[in-house]
């Protein structure tokens, strides 16, 4: 197969405990427009086609066509179990049962063990899978450290049990990590987190970093295909910033291209989603080769818009006061009781 990467070729990133995992994974959230059967055949051949790092999550609604892809892999191809590194995340309503959660999505998956499993959002705010962004729940409360902590020690217990090797956090900020981090047993690895050239969340990283906890950067091109609910008059398009353009005619690549290849330099691990084999193959194959040079790294650094795409606004609580009130703008964490 031509289009094929090697997968030692892949660059990778080490996680606290120097384990080494791939520097790039695929997302696999459909965006409410992509089925889960073109999903998860996008799952078969990015694997086929040298992908080792595939972000899931039961939300999603695919898990189970993804576990079935997983199965045909192993049947048909020498690739085994554990050179697959394979995410999952616990939702909104099961932070509760977090035991039953991953047990579904174990079985949905059909695995023995899940390698990452992240609290997908720290609020056990539950909303409809394809729901409108004005869509509020009456339940949804802000933030919580004894809730968290109850959900995180149910992820530590799954730790202990072997059903998952690793657990992350995600849509965490900065007051909230400090809030947390100390009460963790079982320390984060991971920490997923919208990151693209125009919401670079400096702040954030360098904190994660400094931690020792690995930064995966979600909606890494952009999410340009996201859902209505999640977009704003305000939002930039990272493929059409006037920088990204420009560094992607200077290497004859698409802009997503840039997006990816900055991603893996500055040092997070992007999960761009596509189904397009084209697109899922270059990807990968971009960070291979082709280097973007320090100047156009800086020039990247320099244009971050502060953008948030996925602003979170439905999980907000009766009394809030807007979408801001999830990210602790203030240095603070909002509604804490
Ligand atoms: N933890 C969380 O809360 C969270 C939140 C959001 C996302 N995620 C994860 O992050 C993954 C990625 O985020 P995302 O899917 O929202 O956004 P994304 O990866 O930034 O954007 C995906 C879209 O970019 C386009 N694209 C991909 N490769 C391309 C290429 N080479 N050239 C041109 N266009 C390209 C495709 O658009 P077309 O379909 O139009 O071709 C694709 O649908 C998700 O799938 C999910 O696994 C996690």
């Amino acid at each position: 197969m031509d289009n094929k990467v090697n997968p030692a070729d892949v660059p990778k990133k080490k996680l606290a405990t120097g384990e080494a995992i791939p520097a790039v994974g695929l997302g696999t959230f459909g965006s409410d427009k992509y089925s889960p059967q073109q999903v998860s055949d996008a799952v078969y051949g990015a694997i086929l086609r040298g992908y080792r790092l595939i972000d899931c999550a039961s939300v999603y609604q695919n898990e189970n066509r993804i576990g079935e892809v997983l199965q045909k892999v192993f049947a048909e191809s020498d690739i085994k179990r554990e050179e697959l590194f394979i995410t999952s995340k616990v939702w909104n309503d099961r932070h509760r049962e977090v035991t039953a959660a991953c047990e579904k999505s174990l079985e949905d998956l059909k695995l023995d063990y899940i390698d990452l499993y992240f609290v997908h959002w720290p609020f056990p705010n539950y909303h409809a899978p394809g729901c409108s962004g004005d869509s509020r729940n009456p339940d949804s409360k802000p933030f919580s450290i004894e809730e968290f902590m109850d959900t995180w020690r149910q992820c530590e217990k799954l730790v202990k049990q072997g059903k998952v090797r690793y657990i992350g956090m995600s849509n965490m900020t900065i007051p909230k990590l400090e809030a947390v981090l100390p009460l963790c047993e079982i320390k984060p690895v991971a920490l997923e987190m919208e990151c693209h050239p125009g919401f670079q969340q400096p702040e954030l990283f360098d904190y994660a970093v400094s931690h020792g906890i690995q930064p995966i950067g979600y909606c890494p091109i952009g999410s340009p295909s996201r859902p209505e609910r999640d977009r704003t008059s305000g939002d930039i398009a990272d493929t059409q910033m006037d920088e990204i353009v420009e560094i992607a005619k200077a290497h004859n690549v698409h802009p997503a291209i840039v997006c990816l290849k900055w991603a893996v330099q500055r040092g997070q691990i992007p999960i761009p989603f596509s189904v397009k084999e084209p697109q899922y193959v270059s990807n990968l194959k971009c960070v291979t080769e082709d280097p973007l040079t320090e100047e156009e790294m800086d020039k990247i650094r320099k244009a971050d818009k502060n953008c948030r795409l996925i602003k979170g606004q439905v999980f907000l609580w009766e009394g809030a006061s807007g979408w801001e009130d999830l990210w602790d703008l203030d240095g603070k964490i909002t509604g804490l009781k």
